[in-house]
């Protein structure tokens, strides 16, 4: 078997505050990546429906519990998610499904990349969100982590069988 040539891909996460889920989102799935040897090909970013936090540092305890399993997201700043951004990525994956709802609101008509919740690629798992840690104790970010692992390597099988060239 030869080298399999991959396509170019451009992934979106997306959460209310880009603080929290998809920063982690963000920082766990570059490390697949970079592991799975595609860092050239694959190219990643977030970004939140709210203005709450653009320029800001991911959450102290978001960080923190990145950094007990060797994600480090501490040079990650908050950002909103725009309209344009339709136009840049192929996946734009939602932490949960009001995030999503506010993301059809901006969607153009004529987006044919993948609009879903990231979930969907989470194998060991049967939700559909990931919950908001925000509010609560350190337990939430360290579920946020282990849902966003577990589809992150589903979305890495998926790309892989879907974008070879
Ligand atoms: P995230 O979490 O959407 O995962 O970044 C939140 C961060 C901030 C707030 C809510 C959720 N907030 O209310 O400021």
């Amino acid at each position: 078997m030869g080298v399999v040539e991959m396509k170019d891909v451009r992934v979106l996460f997306v959460c209310l505050g880009n603080i929290c889920r998809s920063p982690t989102a963000q920082g766990v799935f570059e490390a697949q990546v970079r592991q799975a040897g595609l860092a050239k090909q694959i190219k990643i970013d977030s970004a939140g429906t709210s203005d709450w936090h653009i320029g800001a540092a991911p959450d102290s305890r978001t960080v923190k519990a990145a950094k007990k399993r060797d994600y480090d997201l501490s040079s990650l700043r908050g950002r909103q998610a725009l309209p344009e951004d339709f136009q840049h990525f192929d996946y734009i994956l939602a932490m949960d499904a009001d995030n999503l709802a506010e993301l059809n609101k901006i969607k153009p008509r004529n987006y044919s990349g993948h609009l879903g919740l990231f979930l969907d690629f989470a194998k060991a798992f049967e939700e559909s969100n990931v919950p908001d840690p925000y509010y609560g104790g350190s337990q939430g970010f360290d579920l946020v982590l282990d849902l966003i692992e577990n589809a992150g390597e589903g979305l890495l099988e998926h790309i892989r069988s879907h974008a070879s060239q």
